[in-house]
C-alpha cells in the first residue's frame, strides 16, 4: 500500500517540515509535523507521470488554451460531485487563499464587515484583516462535538456593514459536511443581509463514507450572490502548484472579478494547469477513493487513542483529514496543554485560537501522514497524558 511508505521531507524547502522548529519550537531531529494541511503521501501517478513527460519534453515556456483544463474541471465537477459549470464560469487563481483576497479587493470595500463563521480556517481572517476590512466572527453552536449553525444569534449580531461571507464547504476545522438544509439556512441568511456568498470547497473530494457534499450551485436562489472555489491541490497533495478555481455561475457577477485578475495581471502556470488536468483523470479518481478509505482508517485510529484519553475529546469528522481535539474536559489550563503536546511529546499542531472564537481549547492535528506515524504520534499522546489515566 502505497500510503504506508515513509518518504523524508526534511530539507526539501517543505513549509510543513521545515518550518516546525522555527514556527513551533519542535525539534526538527524528534519532531512529528502535523499542523499545515498538507499530506505526507507521494502524488499519484498521473500526476507524476505529466511532470515527468514536461521534463522530458524539456522546454518549460508559457502555457497557452486552457480548454482542455476547464474540460478536466467540468468532468470532475459532474462525474464526483453531480454539478457541471459553465467553462466561461471558471477564473484561475493563484490558490483559494489567493481567491478570497481577489473577491474581498473586487467586491467590497475598506471598512466593509466580511462574516466568518468560527473557528475556521485562519487565512481568511488573516487576508480580510490584511485588506482592511472587519472580520465578523460568528460562532458555530458546538452542540455536544459537533457543529451547527446559530442563525438566530448570528442575525441579532449583524450591524448592516457586512457584505460578504466566506464560507469553508466542507468546514475546516471540526469536519462538517453541511446538509442541504443548512446550505439553505446559509443562503438565506445571506439574502437577509444582503451578503455575497464565498462558498470555498477546497475540502470537497475528502468526504468520508456515509456523508455527501452539496456544491452551493446546487443549491437554488443563490446564483447571483454565489461565488464557489474548489481546487486540485487539497485533494491530490499537490498544494506546490499554487493553483485553484474561482468558480462564478453569474454573468454579472464574472465581471468585477475579470477586471480585478486583469488589472493584477494574474495567471496560472504551466506546471499547475498540467498537472491539475492529469490529475483530474480515471486514474486520479481511483487514486483519490483509497486515499480516502486510507486517511478513514487513520481517523479512526487517531480518535480511538486520543479519545481514551480521559477529558480529550476528537471531533467526528465528515471531511478533511484535520482532527479538531477539545482538551477543555482535561481541566488543565490550555499553556500546560500545548507544552505537553508540543515540548514533550513534540508534535507541531495548530493552536485553536488561531482560527478565531471558539477555538480556544482546541488543537488541531493533521493525519494524513504513513498509519506507523499516526501510531508513534497516539503513543506519544498517550505518554504526555499519562498521569490522567
Ligand atoms: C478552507 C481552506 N481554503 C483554502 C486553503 C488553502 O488554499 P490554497 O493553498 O489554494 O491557497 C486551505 C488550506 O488548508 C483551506 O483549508
Amino acid at each position: 500500500m502505497t500510503f504506508d511508505q515513509i518518504t523524508n521531507r526534511h530539507n526539501t524547502h517543505s513549509m510543513k517540515w521545515d518550518m516546525m522548529e522555527k514556527l513551533y519550537g519542535v525539534s526538527a531531529e524528534e519532531g512529528i509535523s502535523m499542523w499545515v494541511a498538507d499530506m505526507d503521501f507521494q502524488a499519484a501517478d498521473p500526476i507524476k507521470a505529466e511532470l515527468k513527460a514536461m521534463l522530458d519534453h524539456g522546454v518549460l515556456g508559457y502555457y497557452g488554451d486552457d480548454a482542455s483544463y476547464r474540460a478536466a474541471i467540468g468532468w470532475w465537477m459532474k462525474t464526483r460531485h453531480g454539478w457541471e459549470p459553465d467553462p466561461e464560469a471558471i477564473f484561475t487563481t493563484h490558490g483559494l487563499v489567493n481567491g478570497v483576497a481577489l473577491c474581498v479587493d473586487a467586491y467590497t470595500k475598506p471598512g466593509d464587515g466580511i462574516v466568518l463563521f468560527t473557528p475556521v480556517y485562519h487565512a481568511f481572517a488573516r487576508i480580510i484583516r490584511a485588506a482592511g476590512r472587519e472580520v465578523v466572527e460568528c460562532e458555530l453552536a458546538n452542540h455536544d462535538g459537533r457543529y451547527e449553525l446559530d442563525v438566530a444569534a448570528w442575525d441579532a449580531q449583524m450591524k448592516g456593514h457586512e457584505t460578504m461571507l466566506v464560507l469553508s464547504s466542507p468546514h475546516n476545522p471540526g469536519g462538517r459536511v453541511w446538509t442541504r438544509a443548512e446550505l439553505e439556512a446559509i443562503r438565506d441568511f445571506c439574502i437577509r443581509h444582503d451578503l455575497l456568498l464565498i462558498s470555498d470547497e477546497i475540502h470537497h473530494d475528502l468526504v468520508f463514507p456515509g456523508v455527501t457534499h452539496t456544491p452551493f450551485a446546487l443549491i437554488e436562489g443563490v446564483e447571483d450572490r454565489l461565488i464557489m472555489m474548489s481546487a486540485t491541490t487539497k485533494t491530490f497533495n499537490i498544494a506546490g502548484i499554487h493553483l485553484g478555481n474561482v468558480i462564478i455561475p453569474d454573468t454579472d457577477l464574472r465581471k468585477p472579478f475579470a477586471a480585478r485578475m486583469a488589472a493584477l495581471g494574474i495567471s496560472g502556470n504551466s506546471f499547475g494547469y498540467r498537472l491539475a488536468e492529469a490529475a483530474y483523470s480515471p486514474a486520479g479518481a481511483r487514486w483519490v477513493d483509497d486515499l480516502v478509505t486510507y486517511l478513514d482508517g487513520n481517523r479512526k485510529l487517531f480518535d480511538d487513542r486520543l479519545n481514551a484519553l480521559p477529558g480529550v475529546r476528537s471531533m467526528p469528522l465528515e471531511s478533511t483529514y484535520l482532527a479538531w481535539v477539545d482538551f477543555s474536559g482535561t481541566g488543565m489550563a490550555q499553556d500546560e496543554v500545548n507544552a505537553r503536546v508540543l515540548k514533550q511529546a513534540k508534535l507541531a499542531v495548530n493552536l485553536g485560537p488561531t482560527f478565531g472564537k471558539g477555538g480556544e481549547s482546541f488543537l488541531r492535528f493533521n493525519f494524513a501522514t504513513p498509519r506507523s506515524v499516526v501510531e508513534e504520534a497516539a503513543d506519544r499522546l498517550a505518554e504526555a497524558f499519562a498521569d490522567l489515566q
